[in-house]
């Protein structure tokens, strides 16, 4: 053959096995409001940068006449691209070609494309859409499993990884996403369980539908697995390039600087918090106001809405946020919140992100159902997360800071570079209210008015306590700031603080209370 022969040969070749499972599974895919597995890369990485590798790689099962089908790629493609110019590896599930089901060679494509990201330290992101452990290949299905949860755990903390759920993502197969950072989900085409309806109607004899069970709401919403939530497949790709364009490319490097477009307009701040300490407001005002452009970018935004996450840009460089909502419960720590703020606080410390703790909240949530689900056990991941992290950590405490709470928002004692307060800041072992009527008890039934006597307790109990000046009169408290002062204490303090150096004992690891 000419080499011109050759070349027409290998394109005739790549065409066959781009078909993926053909024409009619395509139109399925697509009739599901599915794009195809190439889309989907296409549509995320920048134009023309995506390199596909093992295109031609077929599977490997024998049993149940699976010797007599040819599978394309068997149902996966990998390859490296770029998002804004900076490079990934990447790989997709082909729902059209066997349900996207794991067999021996699909996990070993998705291995090679791990490890490679691994090696060339750099973000790895999985799109998932599969049937799960392809069933014809038995134990080597499992064992694929396997290799990618292993590698998924090597490359956790060393390169940033990103799973994208769009499709069925069932059984053991989840473990793959919820081991990495960061879980995309699209409404109506996310399913993600262990057991699915079917199972559950065998087993229990209870009806759910699929949506039920694993939608995308029920992970943004209730079990908290996924953080990204989109209403189409191609506002979930934006999600993921933007996340991209925060986070840094692996864990010795810093994010990419990007200057802010309008330095010098800035959401007013003074008018946020209301004077009323007992009236809401809404955190991510406050955030705004003070990040670069006003630009928050939120993490696991439906979740624990008690506490808000999420990045924003000081002078252009990428900090993580951490701030009390007191819009929802008063911005009180529980379970759920806890596990979501410092599972935050781990990544940003990971990968070198410095992290502003913005405080308002009365402390833990009392009753007997959060302490039934161990409040006490999540509760101490936010300690624990906070006194690990080297980053640099700054905290302002704008009004409310009890008990706990006040310790564990990266308090001085967890180890914060920089403590600031407002002038509004309500420092104390527990509200004013509390404390009066526990410290005061017996003067307050003894006397002749007891509600008289209860306020003017909490009054001097306020006075006493309930304000910044105490802490800052220990240090604890670096500096009274007035609320106009708070992006430039901020960037002045994350300036200096660029190559802190904080050492930890040496050890294997820790053991944070998973
Ligand atoms: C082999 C599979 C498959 C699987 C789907 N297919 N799942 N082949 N192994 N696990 C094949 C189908 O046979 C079909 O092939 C094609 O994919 C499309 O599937 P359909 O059923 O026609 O599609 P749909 O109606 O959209 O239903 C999708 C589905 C369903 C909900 C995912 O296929 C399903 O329930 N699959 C089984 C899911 C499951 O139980 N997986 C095992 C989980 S346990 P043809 O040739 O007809 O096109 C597990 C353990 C992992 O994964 C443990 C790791 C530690």
């Amino acid at each position: 053959m000419s080499l011109k022969q050759f070349i027409q040969d290998l394109r005739e070749r790549k065409e066959i096995a781009k078909s993926g499972g053909g024409e009619k599974a395509m139109q399925k895919q697509m009739a599901m409001g599915k794009l195809t597995a190439r889309q989907r890369i296409t549509s995320i990485l920048d134009k023309d940068s995506f390199q596909e590798y093992d295109m031609f790689v077929e599977h490997a099962a024998r049993d149940f006449d699976m010797d007599k089908k040819t599978l394309h790629g068997d149902g996966v493609i990998i390859g490296t691209g770029t998002i804004y110019g900076a490079p990934v590896c990447i790989y997709a599930q082909d729902f059209t070609v066997a349900g996207g089901s794991l067999g021996l060679m699909h996990s070993r494509k998705i291995c090679k494309i791990m490890d490679h990201a691994l090696k060339m330290r750099v973000p790895l992101i999985g799109i998932n859409d599969s049937g799960g452990a392809r069933i014809q290949e038995g134990v080597n299905s499992l064992a694929g499993y396997g290799e990618i949860f292993f590698r998924n755990t090597m490359a956790s903390g060393v390169i940033p990884q990103i799973s994208v759920i769009l499709g069925p993502c069932a059984g053991g197969a989840v473990y793959s996403p919820a081991l990495t950072d960061f879980v995309f989900v699209v409404d109506n085409i996310s399913k993600m369980f262990i057991t699915g309806p079917s199972v559950i109607k065998t087993v229990l004899g209870e009806d759910y539908t699929m949506e039920e069970v694993g939608g995308a709401k029920v992970h943004c919403e209730i079990s908290g697995n996924a953080h990204f939530y989109a209403k189409s497949e191609r506002e979930c790709f934006e999600q993921i390039k933007k996340l991209i364009s925060f986070i840094p490319r692996n864990n010795q490097i810093r994010a990419k600087k990007i200057e802010p477009k309008n330095p010098t307009v800035r959401k007013k701040i003074e008018n946020i918090v209301p004077s009323d300490p007992k009236l809401p407001y809404d955190m991510r005002n406050l955030i705004c106001s003070v990040a670069d452009d006003s630009e928050f970018f939120e993490v696991m935004e439906s979740f624990a809405p008690n506490i808000i996450i999420g990045f924003g840009r000081m002078n252009g460089e990428t900090v993580g946020f951490v701030a009390n909502q007191p819009m929802v419960l008063a911005g009180v720590l529980d379970c759920d919140s806890s596990d979501k703020a410092a599972r935050f606080i781990r990544f940003c410390d990971s990968f070198q992100i410095p992290l502003i703790t913005l405080e308002d909240m009365p402390g833990y949530l009392p009753g007997i159902d959060q302490e039934h689900m161990g409040v006490i056990r999540h509760g101490a991941k936010v300690l624990y997360a906070y006194c690990e992290a080297t980053v640099p950590k700054i905290t302002v405490i704008i009004r409310k800071a009890y008990g706990g709470g006040y310790i564990a928002m990266n308090s001085r004692h967890m180890r914060a570079d920089f403590v600031f307060a407002w002038p509004t800041a309500e420092i104390a072992v527990m509200g004013p209210e509390g404390a009066a009527n526990i410290v005061f008890k017996k003067e307050i039934e003894s006397a002749v008015d007891p509600e008289a006597m209860r306020q003017s307790k909490i009054q001097e109990y306020k006075e006493k306590f309930a304000n910044p000046y105490v802490a800052a009169s220990k240090g604890y408290v670096d500096e009274v700031i007035e609320p106009a002062e708070t992006r430039s204490r901020l960037l002045h303090a994350l300036e200096v603080s660029r190559d802190k150096v904080a050492y930890r004992p040496e050890k294997k690891h820790g053991i944070p209370p998973f």
